[in-house]
């Protein structure tokens, strides 16, 4: 039997030659066409996980968000070509007449906003996939500094992109997720155990499965926030929360992953206000979140699951998001809480291939 993608891409961990590379792709390829499968449509966004990448701890930086430039009446980003729809009153907007590798500066502090004001913007029909990798980066990096992943797939000499793959053959995300849950969905805000975690942060589709699947839910956390009553609201404020990223780097090591940098753990306020707009948002999230400050543990687990608990159950807050040919998707991490749905089991030949770029924003601040 050939062998499958995730084979291949072990085999291409530890190589970061492009001769190398090239061999993996055309291999993928060769498997592609074997099982009658046009094979994915971008091989050069395929995932890399090298164990010899090694870098040192981030470093802290001056933060001044783009959104606090921004004309609150767009101008820049919403013109009369541009139709928009809203998915609720609280969060998401969908975006068409608008391509964002046009936006001028302006533009773009105006996307800052908008994103922050709406949490989520999806933008259609866009050429983003097809700019090429420095242009991507160089948008993306006006809104802060490229996270770079410690665990996930990257591309060589491109570490700057987060790679979501899932086929046939290859199902790490449901590794991770792990069989014995009975639901798969798993609300997080992307590595909020950095000192800076992500703000404005893109999502960009490359190839999807036929049909309505692998949508991603959307919980604005400000909502979920003003939900609580101004007593209890009064009892979480000043109290701070853990997150961690040592169990994503325990799982990555324990498949034989890498480890690009030791995993921290970060202390954040538990609840956060915008720096654009002022909104106050709970900062918690099931995905990186453990403990909170100053609290014995059982008090700390009753708390947090009440509030996990709060807003998973937040369906009148929650949005979906899908994905078409072009569609770009970019969410405000600081506001937000996501969860991908992974309700489709992938057939031979069909994939879902979508990469993130992550801004890192300012230390959350009450
Ligand atoms: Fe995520």
């Amino acid at each position: 039997m050939a062998p499958s993608v995730s084979e291949l891409q072990e085999q291409a961990a530890p190589t970061t030659t492009a001769s190398a590379r090239e061999g993996i792709i055309e291999a993928i390829k060769k498997e592609a066409n074997l099982q009658a499968d046009k094979g994915p449509s971008y091989p050069f966004y395929l995932p890399t996980f090298n164990n010899d990448e090694k870098w040192p701890p981030i470093e802290i930086f001056e933060h001044s968000d783009p959104g606090l430039r921004a004309d609150p009446s767009k101008p820049n980003l919403l013109s009369a070509n541009t139709k928009t729809r809203d998915f609720s009153p609280y969060i998401g907007t969908e975006l068409r007449g608008v391509q964002i590798s046009q936006l001028s500066p302006a533009g773009l502090d105006e996307l800052a906003l908008f994103a922050a004001e709406r949490k989520v913007l999806v933008f259609r029909d866009q050429d983003f996939k097809d700019l090429g990798a420095d242009r991507q980066i160089e948008i993306a990096k006006y809104f802060g500094p490229i996270h770079r992943h410690p665990t996930s797939g990257n591309v060589p000499g491109y570490p700057e992109f987060h790679i979501v793959y899932r086929d046939a053959n290859h199902d790490r995300f449901r590794e991770y997720i792990g069989d014995d849950r009975a639901s798969r969905t798993s609300w997080h805000s992307d590595v909020s155990y950095e000192k800076q975690p992500p703000g404005t942060t893109f999502f960009f589709i490359l190839d999807q499965p036929e049909g309505a699947a692998g949508d991603t839910l959307f919980i604005s956390q400000v909502e979920a926030y003003k939900r609580l009553s101004p007593e209890f609201q009064k009892r979480l404020e000043g109290l701070k929360a853990v997150h961690s990223a040592v169990a994503q780097a325990e799982f990555s090591a324990k498949r034989g992953g890498p480890v690009r940098r030791e995993p921290i753990e970060s202390t954040h306020p538990l609840v956060r206000k915008h720096p654009v707009t002022g909104e106050k948002a709970l900062y918690i999230n099931q995905g990186f979140t453990r403990s909170i400050v100053g609290f014995k543990r059982e008090e700390s687990e009753y708390l947090l699951r009440f509030l996990f608990d709060h807003i998973s159950k937040g369906a009148d807050f929650t949005v979906r998001a899908s994905y078409e040919k072009g569609t770009v998707v970019v969410w405000d991490n600081r506001v937000t809480v996501h969860s991908a749905t992974v309700d489709w089991d992938v057939k031979q030949g069909e994939r879902r291939h979508a990469i993130r770029l992550t801004p890192q924003a300012e230390q959350p601040t009450e």
